[in-house]
């Protein structure tokens, strides 16, 4: 008996101390998590911000840009969902199955869920996690929707191309209009006449104004703007009466309210005192649509391409929890999207235990330190259900008439079809309808029976893809395309199936969800 209230005594003792310890480590380890605010417009070009030299105008963006370190080597995927996975998986498309096209919200797909998203591992971080706007990386089960990734909360839209005031996204084939906009609790139905640009920004607000600090904040934050429909409130419209063509017109207009937006976004961060604690990352997902308003003058191609114009991304970091000294910095190192993960992971303090091996390369001395980039290869893609084009040249490497493209340093090889090719520039640019015109040539030379299909350039020389080099270097070429051979040869099948029609809206309660 008298030994007992010992034996009690010290792991009572042990268990306070080390539960103290605890404390004191988690307390040390808050503060030294910085916040991380990630915003990610869409369908935004190269030549459609400010210090770009845009007739466009983001005060607010230039300005947070200046404060902070434009990247101005750094690279998306051609569209949508291929970003959107890279950035919340760290994994080339070879690696999760998204070779191929967007997911379309008729089709049973999303990304796969074998290895946690980043905000998962944030969340495992202890932040709290949290996403606004575009998700798009599919739905068709409960598992897949954001708030079973790794959000706390969320608040968006689960396709693309909606309608920016009343929510609705068609379902294929019909003219049925579905909504398509809602929260970790269901749809939203009370929204229709609110401008997404600005129902966006006032949830993300609302989600920094209610912010506990006794955690970090995650929050992702993915605008619709500024991809197509084309929909602005007029008065944004306004400072760009001089803009003649009316589509560059009602664009320009919707990239001013984003800039808005964001401008609201980082003001409430500053209110709140969180700005100095901040990681602010600002990308788009891909390069803008000529067609639609966008515009990536000088660089070649558009969204949707492997030219330049498709990839090479506009891209900043700020916000205080960047060394003062990199202020003003424009950073021209190697970086993709899919680095952002072990980059975002390693500032939270985390860990890639249970993740599948990543394509990204943290990227946080590059960024913070100015260190060289430990990117010297970057997949942009191999897609093997692309429409093949012309002949297999170089047939003991890798069959040339698949469409994709590969950097090394700083070349780049591209394959098979990579959409058109042309230089857009501004409609507001007197070169414009002769660049259309051009551009008509190029369309018809595609048509012939066997088009060119292997492009090497230069990038740091060349940024434009003015000057291709593989017929005078055919042994860099062959290096190249022994590098893409090793890669496909790690690549897993596509994921693409079929539509489901079980997908349509008007089956269960005429709003776009999971179905299965
Ligand atoms: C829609 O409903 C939500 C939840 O009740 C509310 O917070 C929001 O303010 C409403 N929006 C409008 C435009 O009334
Ligand atoms: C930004 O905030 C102002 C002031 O509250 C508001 O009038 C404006 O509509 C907001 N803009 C956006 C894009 O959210
Ligand atoms: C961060 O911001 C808060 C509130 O604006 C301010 O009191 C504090 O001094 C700032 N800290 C640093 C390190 O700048
Ligand atoms: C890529 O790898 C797959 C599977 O191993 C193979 O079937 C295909 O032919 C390869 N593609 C090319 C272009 O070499
Ligand atoms: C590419 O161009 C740059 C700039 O002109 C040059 O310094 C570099 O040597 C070239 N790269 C190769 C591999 O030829």
């Amino acid at each position: 008996m008298k030994t007992k209230p010992m034996k009690m005594k010290i792991p009572v003792c042990a268990r306070a101390l080390s539960f103290l310890l605890l404390l004191g480590f988690l307390q040390l380890s808050e503060a030294q998590q910085p916040n991380v605010v990630f915003v990610l417009a869409d369908d935004y070009g190269f030549n459609d911000i400010g210090y770009h030299g845009s007739e466009i105008k983001t005060p607010t963006l230039d300005e947070i840009a200046a404060s902070g370190v434009k990247l101005e080597n750094y690279y998306v995927q051609p569209i949508c969902t291929p970003t959107r996975s890279q950035l919340m998986s760290g994994r080339y498309q070879i690696h999760t199955g998204l070779q191929h096209g967007i997911i379309w919200p008729e089709q049973p797909n999303g990304l796969p869920l074998n290895s946690p998203t980043l905000a998962d591992k944030m969340k495992e971080s202890g932040y709290s996690t949290h996403m606004v706007g575009k998700w798009h990386l599919g739905f068709y089960k409960n598992e897949y929707l954001p708030w079973k990734r790794g959000f706390d909360t969320y608040f968006g839209y689960l396709t693309g191309s909606e309608d920016y005031y009343k929510h609705l996204r068609g379902y294929k084939g019909t003219f049925k209009q579905f909504l398509d906009l809602r929260n970790e609790h269901g749809p939203v139905k009370n929204e229709s006449g609110h401008y997404s640009a600005h129902l966006f920004t006032q949830k993300a607000v609302d989600v920094i104004n209610n912010h506990d600090e006794k955690k970090p904040l995650f929050l992702y934050m993915a605008y619709q703007s500024v991809h197509g429909p084309l929909e602005v409130p007029e008065k944004y419209m306004e400072q760009y009466k001089h803009i003649k063509d009316e589509k560059r017109r009602t664009y320009a207009g919707m990239v001013s309210a984003m800039d808005e937006g964001v401008k609201n976004l980082t003001q409430a961060l500053k209110s709140k005192g969180l700005w100095n604690n901040t990681i602010f990352i600002f990308s788009t997902d891909n390069g803008g649509k000529p067609m639609v308003g966008g515009n990536n003058f000088p660089l070649r191609g558009e969204k949707g391409t492997l030219w330049e114009g498709g990839l090479h991304g506009v891209g900043f970091v700020a916000g205080g929890a960047l060394k003062s000294e990199r202020s003003g910095e424009v950073n021209k190192e190697l970086i993709h999207v899919s680095d952002w993960y072990p980059t975002l992971v390693r500032v939270a303090g985390g860990h890639l235990n249970g993740c599948l091996p990543l394509d990204g390369i943290d990227q946080w001395d590059t960024i913070n330190k100015g260190n060289p980039s430990k990117r010297l290869v970057l997949l942009h893609n191999i897609d093997p259900l692309y429409k093949k084009s012309g002949a297999p040249h170089y047939p003991d490497l890798f069959d040339t008439s698949v469409r994709a493209a590969v950097r090394y340093g700083s070349y780049k090889l591209i394959t098979g079809n990579p959409g058109p090719g042309k230089w857009t520039p501004p409609p507001s640019a007197q070169s414009y309808s002769q660049a259309l015109d051009a551009d008509q040539s190029l369309y018809f030379q595609r048509e012939t029976s066997n088009p060119k299909n292997v492009w090497l350039f230069n990038i740091t020389a060349d940024p434009t893809e003015h000057h291709d080099l593989s017929e005078e270097l055919p042994q860099v070429v062959r290096v190249m395309l022994d590098l893409l051979s090793k890669m496909n040869s790690t690549s897993v099948p596509v994921r693409y199936p079929p539509d489901d029609p079980k997908s349509n809206p008007a089956l269960h309660g005429n709003v776009w969800g999971p179905w299965e």
